[in-house]
This record gives structure tokens, sequence and C-alpha cells, in this order.
């Protein structure tokens, strides 16, 4: 999704922009542009297409010490030139950059704009507009900026400068997320730190409906009527490093490779002295206290939910009910008396969770977040939250924050059985330790996914996934990570419903990718292999140590079953992955996609 840096400071500002919004490109844009100011006036670059792109484009003969940058992911009119960030009032003096949806663009366009004639089909160039025409009647502006923000409806994240006046960049925010960063001598403004984590580590929370103005030596934090208020810094714990590449050729390798860490954090963190789960004791009551759980998510994080649903119902003896966040405000389920909302996300900023978290709270029922992105607005918003201590996910096919939402789901569950006594017979901690080693075993395998990617996938048109039980839900999940990056189409299937319907696609050479880690379906997925081998398919079969038979194509090792999902899914990607890579797609950055869903 769109993405905005700002700096104003002593340094050269091109150099921070432009690497600000390569820091950004992982979120997904098909435009970008840099507007940079000095005693001149305001030079603004754009292009349609990449940073590199923009870089050649920029003029870096123009000295400049402040600017906005903007990378955008087309929402209202065509990724071109014209409808790329920033955009300028039509005297040229404000220019702005945006992030977010205005809702009432079209009725300011009537009320304040007929007589302006527009240079994009954008909705942010509304707001530029409309800050020079209540200009023209306040000649003040920061004025005209808080006016124009007020009358604004919708989503915004907005950094604006203007043109006599190369001492302030001015910002508003609500519903999209936005921060500035505090530096000495200098001050930067981001949608995401991940952007200007090379200038600073120390950042200001901005919260909906407030206006900054920042300048070179102070952030001044008002409400829309002017009123300051005072706002503390935080340290994000985002380290640097953690948002380059290092020696690998994709972000998507590192962070499949990085799973074994992460769980092993993951433990590390959620566990006390006495090695047992620690958990905030109000999260265990808001559980306990619950007669059904929504599960509320978006693609993977939705995968993840499905798995958390087992490990709830089956440790925790709780109903759950798992949701497409899309869907549920117009299929809202029949709510029960004492529901708990949990809503998975990556990012904690998807906006189709968000709708659904504001419709929640508005009803008055408890939410908790889980999230690799503690402080985003489902964090902020929720009553609790539970961080995955993932650490960046930067490629958009999510694979760490995946495992990782699976392995908090399961001491979720577990802490609250413990809260109700429920016995159970296997120690969660140590269940995760072992979990992590067979990643590990996986992972070190990568050669023999290459082979298996390129002998199954890299050719095919599509590609089937079967399982029964859990392996069904990570079917669901391989499928989605095979078509997000390779752009094979691909489905995974409940192995029982092949013959419902799906069966029928099945030709001479068709790829079924099937997994066999449930003892108790162990017999029957391996009769849907046996249907669809009969057909023709090109059937890989992976089983769990201890399950497998001669003729299968991978076995992974052995672990308790209601956790194979976290070692199962592994195989998956790195199948993704190198189909991805022999196809010669863009793993990390696949087409039309953004790594932050902040549209709805
Ligand atoms: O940040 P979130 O977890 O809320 O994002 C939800 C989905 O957009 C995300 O999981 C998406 O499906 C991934 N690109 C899949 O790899």
């Amino acid at each position: 999704m769109c993405g905005i840096v700002g700096y104003i400071g002593q340094n050269d500002t091109k150099e921070v922009l432009l690497n600000g919004l390569e820091k950004l490109e992982y979120r997904g844009y098909d435009s970008a542009g840099i507007a940079i100011e000095n005693e001149q006036g305001v030079n603004l670059f754009k292009v349609k297409g990449r940073i590199a792109a923009l870089r050649e484009k920029v003029d870096h003969n123009v000295s400049s010490t402040m600017g906005i940058g903007h990378t955008r992911w087309a929402t209202h009119g065509a990724p071109n030139v014209d409808n790329a960030h920033p955009h300028q009032s039509a005297s040229g003096r404000f220019t702005i950059v945006h992030n977010g949806v205005i809702e009432n663009y079209v009725e300011i366009r009537k009320e304040y704009l007929s007589d302006v004639t527009l240079k994009s089909d954008t909705d942010t160039e509304i707001v530029v507009q409309l800050i020079e025409k209540m200009h023209d009647e306040l000649q003040d502006t920061a004025k005209a900026f808080r006016k124009a923000v007020s009358l604004l409806t919708g989503s915004y994240a907005l950094a604006m400068i203007d043109a006599e006046d190369n001492e302030t960049i001015y910002v508003a925010k609500n519903k999209s997320p936005l921060l500035v960063g505090i530096g000495e001598g200098f001050n930067v403004v981001a949608s995401d730190a991940m952007a200007t984590l090379r200038e600073t580590d120390t950042y200001k929370e901005i919260r909906d409906k407030e206006i900054v103005i920042v300048r070179r030596d102070s952030v001044e934090i008002q409400l829309l009527d002017g009123t300051k208020v005072e706002r503390e810094t935080f340290k994000t714990e985002i380290d640097a490093a953690d948002t380059e590449k290092g020696t690998y050729d994709h972000f998507m390798l590192k962070e499949t490779d990085e799973q074994p860490f992460v769980i092993r954090k993951i433990i590390q963190h959620y566990q006390n002295e006495a090695e047992e789960i620690k958990m905030d004791p109000a999260i265990r009551n808001a559980m306990l206290d619950a007669d059904r759980i929504y599960i509320v998510a978006a693609g993977t994080s939705y995968n993840a939910g499905l798995v958390g649903k087992q490990f709830i119902e089956n440790l925790a003896k709780i109903p759950v009910e798992v949701h497409i966040a899309s869907e549920f405000s117009y299929n809202m389920p029949l709510l029960s008396e004492k529901p708990l909302f949990i809503f998975l996300s990556q990012s904690g900023e998807t906006a189709d969770s968000r709708a659904v978290l504001v419709q929640v709270k508005e009803l008055g029922h408890p939410a908790l977040t889980i999230t690799n992105v503690p402080g985003s607005t489902l964090s902020r918003e929720a009553d609790f939250t539970l961080p995955l201590y993932a650490g960046p996910e930067i490629a958009v096919a999510s694979t760490k924050a995946y495992t990782a939402q699976m392995a908090v789901m399961l001491l979720l569950a577990v802490d609250t059985a413990n809260g109700k006594e429920i016995k159970l017979d296997f120690n969660p901690l140590q269940e995760l330790a072992i979990v992590a080693n067979a990643m590990e075993v996986l992972t070190d395998q990568k050669e023999t996914f290459e082979t298996l990617a390129q002998n199954y996938l890299s050719e095919s048109r599509n590609a089937f996934f079967i399982g029964r039980g859990v392996d069904y839900f990570v079917c669901v999940e391989g499928s989605l990570k095979l078509k997000e990056i390779s752009y094979i189409q691909a489905e995974g299937f409940a192995g029982g419903e092949l013959k419902h319907g799906t069966i029928a696609l099945i030709e001479e050479g068709t790829p079924v990718i099937a997994l066999a880690t449930q003892s108790s379906v162990n017999h029957s997925i391996r009769g849907n292999v046996q249907e669809v081998n009969a057909r023709g398919a090109n059937t890989l079969l992976i089983s769990m140590k201890g399950l497998e038979h001669d003729e299968d194509a991978f076995v992974i090792p052995a672990v308790n079953e209601l956790l194979s999902p976290l070692v199962s899914v592994v195989p998956l990607q790195l199948l993704a992955y190198y189909a991805a890579v022999q196809r010669g797609a863009d793993v990390d950055k696949p087409r039309n996609l953004a790594k932050s869903v902040t549209v709805e």
C-alpha cells in the first residue's frame, strides 16, 4: 500500500527520501514521487514504476534540506505520473502526499472546488486544492490546513509543504498510520518507521484527528481546534539490520529461514522463570469470560486463524468461529452473549480487519489483537495485544508471521486451558522447541525443494493442494503462497471434497501436492491420492515421520500432530518460493499486491 516519508533538517533531503521510499517498496506500489523545497521553491519529481526510475529522474543538482515523498498503490485513478503523488494546488504553492481514501471527495469538489481544473483523477488532489481555497480565505497556512482537514471524512495520513515556508511540514492523520521521528536538528515523518530507521529510532505516535507542525527543531501536536497536545516519545524495537536482505536473494527466503529462530523467540518471551507459559492475566480472564471466540482476519492471517480455532477448541474447549474480515460487516453472524474477538494481523493495519474492530468496539465487545506490530492501529484500538516477535516481515508473501501467529495462538489456548484447570498431556513450550528444530531440518534442505519445484510446478499452469483435518488448512495456505508469488493458479481442497466436483479438473500431469501428517486421516488422504493418480495427476505427497509410505516424495520430521501445520507449511513455502524464482517472478513484490492492505 501507499507509503509516506518526509524530512526536514540539515542534510540532503533527496537521499533521505529516496532511501526511505526504498524501504517502503516492500509494501507494494505502482508509482512514486518526491517534492523537495529550497529558497527557490518546490521541485517535483514523479514516475510510474520503481524507485530506481525515480532516482534517475531526480535532478541531483537541486539541493534541499526539506521534502516529502510517496509510493502510491492506485485506488482512485490509474497508476500513471499524473496520479502519482505528491500533488500540487492550482497555484503550485501547496504540495501534498496522502495515504488512505477520502470518502467525501466528490462532495468537497462540488461544494468548494467547482471552479478548479483538476490535474489528476485522485482524491488526494482534492485535499491540496481545498487547502489552497481555505488559504485564500484565511491567509494562514496552519489555519487553512486545519480547516481543510476538519472537512475530510475517510482515512488519511497527510504531509504537506508550503512553497513560501521552508521551515515547516504540516502533517495530519486519521485511521491511516503515521509517525513523526525525532532527531537532533532534524525531524522525519513516516507511514512506517522502517522508512526512517537510518535517521532515528525515536518516534512520537500521532493519533487520529491530530495535526502536527513539524520543524527542524520542534514537533508540535495539535487537535483540530488548535489545542496543543503533549506526547511522550518511544523507541522503536525494529533493528535496522532486520530490514536488510543480507546474503539472501530475496526477503521471502530469509524470512522462511528465520522461522525456527522466531519460534524460539516466542518461547523465550512467553515463558516465565519456572518455564511455564507467561501470559497477561487480563487476557486469560477475557478468554475465560468468553462463551465464544470470533477470530477475524484476512489472507494468510485468516488461514492461521483456521488452525488457531483447532488449538482453542481442542485445548481450551471454547467454541471458535473464524471470519474473513472483509465479509464480516455484511455477513455478521448471530453473536453469542459473551463474545471475545481476536484480530489476527501481521501488520496490524489491515483496513478490513480494522473496520470490524471499530464495529465490535461500538457494540461494546472485548477485542484482542495478535500482531507483529505492537503500536499498530489494530493493536492500539483493541483492549489487549499479544505480540508475535517475528521481526519485520518485508516480503509480501507472509511466512514467519503465519507460523508465529499459530505458535502464539497455541500458547493462548494452553494458557486458557490452564485457567480452566483442563489437564493437558503435553508441554506446549517443549513441543514448540521440537517444532523449531523440525523447521530447521527443512530449511536446511533447500536444494531438495528447488528440485521438487522444478519437477512438479515450475512449468505448470495450475496446481492443487489436498489434505484433511489441519492439513487442509495448511493446503489452503500453501496454495495462497504459490499463487500470489508464482502466478500459478492454485487451490487448496479438503481431500474428501474432491469427488464433489474438483476431481473433474484433474488431467494428465496436473500437479497435486498432498499432505499426510494426521494419523486419523492418513488412510483416507492416501485414498484421495489414489483417486487423483488414477486420473493422471503428478502427485507430490508430503507425509510426516511415523506415517510415511515408501512412495512418499518427502517426509517431514515428526512433531505433535496438532502442531504439524507449523512444520508442514515450510515445504509449501519453499516450493512456492522456488517455483516463483524458476518462473522469473518478482518474488518479494508480486504484481498487484501490497504488503499491508490499508484500504477496504
Ligand atoms: O497484515 P495482515 O496479516 O492483516 O495481512 C493480511 C493479508 O493481507 C496477508 O496475510 C496476505 O494474504 C499475505 N500477502 C499472504 O502472503
